[in-house]
């Protein structure tokens, strides 16, 4: 990812200006040295979302979202990061450097003419195969669906597709997946004798491919393209290209299987996906909630169904902010969404979804299941195992419902839910940490890094985040003009990322003076508390083995000191 050189990715972020990033697509108003508009990433009548010029960041106060314009644009428009680098490049007229010689990353574009290229070859073949087209016929799916969807059919046959490609291309067919090699080193067609389904991006370039047995004994059922540098199956929904065309529907239906959205879509129900053979992830509701407010998971009647369901639940839950909708659509069973639409139709369909379970019913299913809650045990098991439940939720009003609806049934003092629930005091800036709070200071100014006196010793402390600032204060000083978007931007790929945008905004609200004055009150803090910890070190060293007469000299100047302050 981050083959891109940094010093590009800084001059690029200092030549452009987030404000014309943001403003092109969002409607933006003065407000005091910032701007402000209503978030594009979650729907709200008051605008939150703010926009800072000088730090050449965007922040939501309702979503929490936040970022630099390459995050901006990687958000609102789906990009990847080498895409969205490119685009503000383009913007700023500056040449990306080229990425290939770098750390391994090898552009995808020539991956997508090879998979485009075999979804022609599998499309070719389809409409010579009369059986496969039976098949079809037989399941109720027309010509014209066939076409929207691009299937195909790929021959069964071990180098039928493999042939159709320049012995040149034969790596980069192994790099999407589509061939593979056995154990002598013979490279053959992985899909053979299949109803091919292209998986497509959001963008609707084809990135993998399912394929569905056409005889029933061939196994598995479904083959799916493996992890490549185009798929990434815990990111990727089958249908989405098509269903985005729809967002302006309420909602958007998640199903199981390729076969459910190309039913649903063939019967006019076009605002579905399904997710590929893997348990709903964050990144998927994530991505939905962006396009849509409401989502309708909808489950086989079966016990499978009802597992499947209280994951895609407990992954909803973090998700699960005031102004967003989830469902649940359980369908009877040994039914699922592709049969239901072919036997009873779209209006039996959309009114079956109409009816859906609200997420706080199941919810409250989930959490009572099993448990008599007429009994007092039952009523005490009732409030412990929906703890772990609520506790997951986002702070607000649902949480707080939710809270009351299992005191209520339990019988048990609100209070205690309210206190381990419905109170608990998620992502308070925890204004007492002074580390953080000198993250912060150095994330919003980086020239404020040659003010920290060398002598200041942060490893002597044991707070979590020290080696942030060394990085921070290492980054700056080979690149004295550093701004806040780009020093946070040389994060993207750390596992503190999500962190550190959130820290940004400890300072949110005081001028350049007064962030000044806080870091010289910061260090100051910081100077006693590590020399303090080190007196103490030096006075136990002392009594245990003695000291040197180094150490004894820095004591005494660290007493010294201490008395003067
Ligand atoms: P189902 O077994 O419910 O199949 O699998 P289906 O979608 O109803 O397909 P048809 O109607 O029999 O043709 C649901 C989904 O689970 C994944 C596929 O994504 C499939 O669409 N799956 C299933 C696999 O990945 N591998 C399998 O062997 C089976
Ligand atoms: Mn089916």
């Amino acid at each position: 990812m981050a083959s891109i050189p940094n010093e590009f990715i800084e001059t690029l972020l200092d030549r452009i200006d987030i404000h014309d990033v943001v403003g092109a697509r969002v409607q933006l108003k003065k407000s005091g040295k910032d701007y402000s508009g209503l978030c594009p990433f979650h729907s709200e009548n008051t605008p939150s979302f703010t926009v800072s010029q000088q730090k050449q960041f965007y922040h939501c106060f309702g979503c929490g979202k936040n970022g630099s314009a390459i995050g901006f644009l990687m958000e609102y428009e789906g990009l990847d990061f080498v895409d969205a680098v490119k685009d503000l490049a383009q913007l700023a007229g500056m040449q990306v450097p080229s990425t290939e010689n770098h750390t391994g990353h090898k552009p995808k574009t020539n991956l997508y003419a090879v998979t485009e290229k075999a979804t022609r070859i599998f499309q070719q073949q389809l409409k010579n195969t009369p059986a496969v087209i039976d098949y079809l016929k037989n399941r109720g799916i027309s010509g014209q669906t066939c076409k929207t969807f691009q299937m195909g059919y790929a021959l069964n046959q071990w180098d039928a597709l493999i042939k159709r490609y320049d012995q040149s291309e034969h790596e980069l067919l192994k790099r999407t997946g589509l061939t593979t090699q056995n154990d002598q080193q013979r490279t053959y067609d992985k899909f053979r004798n299949r109803l091919m389904f292209p998986i497509h991006d959001k963008r609707g370039r084809v990135i993998a491919f399912g394929g569905r047995a056409v005889e029933a004994e061939q196994k598995p059922k479904y083959l799916n393209s493996p992890e490549t540098d185009l798929f990434h199956k815990g990111n990727e929904l089958y249908g989405l290209h098509l269903a985005r065309k729809h967002s302006n529907e309420s909602y958007v239906l998640v199903v199981e299987g390729y076969m459910d959205v190309v039913a649903l879509h063939q019967h006019g129900v076009n605002n579905a996906v399904a997710t590929l053979g893997t348990a709903t992830s964050t990144q998927h509701i994530s991505n939905l909630f962006k396009v849509w407010d409401r989502i309708v998971f909808c489950f086989d009647g079966d016990s499978a169904g009802v597992q499947a369901a209280e994951k895609a639940l407990n992954t909803s839950l973090p998700l699960y902010l005031d102004h967003k909708i989830i469902d649940f659509l359980f369908l009877p069973t040994g039914e699922d969404p592709d049969s239901f639409v072919m036997r009873h139709g779209k209006d039996a369909f959309i009114q079956a979804v109409n009816e859906a379970t609200p997420l706080s019913d199941f919810l409250l299913k989930v959490i009572s299941n099993g448990i008599n809650i007429n009994s007092i045990d039952g009523k005490a098991q009732l409030l412990e195992k929906a703890k772990p439940y609520l506790n997951q939720l986002p702070k607000g009003a649902f949480k707080k419902m939710m809270g009351q609806q299992i005191s209520q049934i339990s019988g048990m003092n609100l209070s205690i839910t309210q206190k381990s629930t419905v109170n608990k005091s998620e992502n308070s800036p925890a204004g007492d940490n002074p580390l953080r709070k000198l993250i912060s200071l150095l994330l919003n100014s980086p020239q404020f890094c040659k003010n920290i006196p060398n002598d200041l010793k942060l490893r002597t402390l044991s707070f979590k985040g020290v080696e942030i600032i060394d990085k921070i204060i290492e980054i700056q000083s080979l690149n004295p003009q550093i701004n806040a978007a780009a020093m946070l931007e040389r994060f993207r790929d750390s596992s503190y990322s999500p962190y550190l945008g959130h820290l940004m905004r400890i300072y949110d609200h005081l001028d350049d003076a007064q962030k000044a004055l806080e870091f010289e009150d910061i260090i100051n803090y910081l100077n006693q508390l590590t020399s303090k910890v080190e007196i103490d070190r030096l006075r136990n060293k002392q009594m245990q083995s003695g000291l040197d007469s180094t150490e004894k000299q820095i004591l005494v100047q660290l007493l010294r000191q201490k008395t003067n302050q």
